[in-house]
């Protein structure tokens, strides 16, 4: 296998400082590079992570708003910390940094550890994110490598092995850890990044506009397009769901989701599993949760999501349930329409929740 990754010091210096300069003129301006603070650092680096820049900024602004310091976000009330995070998806991220944040205002004194031991052990600080966060927010000289930056490396050093496999990617952090600048590092990490995500593109890579075209062996072998090699992505499995609109007085019944898992600390509606189940046998599968005869009306949406690893259907039923009675108290609530509107809920209720407030105010079933 052509697989150059010990580079001379001497293309490794041209590719660090051509790439610094470029960085210097051609970075976005974005809302996190304005800020010195390691909080608002952090919380960009989590947002990021899984999420585009795009997609984020609109939610760190609005997130900064109500939480503008860390001692802030430690002392606020964690569903509060959700409905901000409402529809930024992967959730455990958000209730990781506001746990994490509560043990750097307790064991911190609320600043930010510098030391990436002491950070590392904070929830939900990886490698990654450790090395981001303290090298742009306290210069540290750690190499952050993510998705794109592990695509600029398979390029530019022509890696022809799975980057997934431990052994590819222990090869690709010594070469991310060699071309980092000591003086920069925070910049350099940025700059790697950002050359992945606006010019050395997965699909399309724009090397027209690159200026490491010289030193890029994929570049030089016409190989750019194929490189990182990926493996086969396996098909997204779609698991159906019928959900209940239960309303009492002016009340609708809702479920929190279980606070380790997926969505977790969401609410939804009652639902279950339709798995080609008859209306009647979902009926039986409701009336036996809520341990009350439930009647499904006609349905009234359909809802789609598709996640990284699944696809979900919701059937939504309206019903007539006389006096429903979940089992374990603590999960479900009987929510007004300001509840409606104060809860986080999964993206894919979304649609739905004006005509559940609707209903609420006009009673409704
Ligand atoms: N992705 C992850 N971290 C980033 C950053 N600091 N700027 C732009 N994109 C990023």
């Amino acid at each position: 296998m052509d697989c150059n990754i010990d580079p001379k010091s001497v293309v490794i210096n041209v590719i660090r400082q051509k790439l610094l300069d470029w960085y210097d003129q051609n970075q976005r301006d974005l809302p996190w590079r304005r800020e010195r603070d390691p909080y608002r650092i952090w919380l960009s680096e989590v947002m990021l992570q899984q999420t585009r820049v795009s997609t984020v900024i609109p939610y760190y602004e609005r997130f900064l708003k109500v939480f503008p310091t860390l001692s802030s976000l430690a002392e606020a009330d964690e569903q509060k910390v959700l409905k901000l995070w409402e529809g930024l998806g992967y959730y455990a991220r958000a209730r990781n940094l506001f746990e994490a944040v509560k043990e750097v205002q307790k064991t911190y004194g609320g600043e930010v550890p510098s030391d990436p031991a002491d950070f590392k052990k904070l929830r939900g600080v990886g490698e990654y994110s450790s090395a981001a966060v303290l090298s742009i927010a306290y210069q540290k000289p750690l190499a952050a490598v993510d998705g794109n930056v592990v695509r600029v490396i398979c390029r530019l050093f022509m890696i022809e092995d799975d980057p997934t496999k431990s052994i590819t990617y222990k090869q690709i952090n010594t070469t991310a850890r060699k071309l980092l600048d000591l003086r920069r590092p925070g910049d350099f990490n940025q700059a790697m990044m950002e050359l992945g995500a606006i010019v050395c593109l997965p699909r399309s890579p724009q090397c027209f506009k690159c200026i490491l075209t010289k030193e890029c062996l994929a570049y030089q072998k016409g190989k750019a397009e194929e490189l990182p090699i990926s493996k086969k992505t396996r098909p997204i499995p779609t698991i159906e769901y019928a959900a209940a609109i239960i309303i009492k007085e002016r009340h609708c019944l809702l479920h929190q989701r279980d606070r380790s898992g997926m969505l977790g600390g969401l609410w939804e509606l009652p639902a279950i599993e339709k798995r080609n189940r008859k209306k009647i046998e979902l009926e039986q599968c409701f009336s036996s949760l809520l341990r009350n005869p439930v009647k499904l009306k006609k349905r009234t949406s359909l809802l789609n999501h598709t996640f990284s690893h699944q696809r979900w259907k919701v059937y939504v039923y309206p019903t007539e349930s006389s006096n429903p009675v979940p089992d374990n108290k603590n999960n479900w609530c009987w929510a007004n329409a300001e509840d409606i509107s104060a809860l986080p809920f999964p993206k894919i209720y979304h649609p739905i929740l004006p005509d559940i407030i609707s209903r609420l105010q006009t009673h409704l079933n």
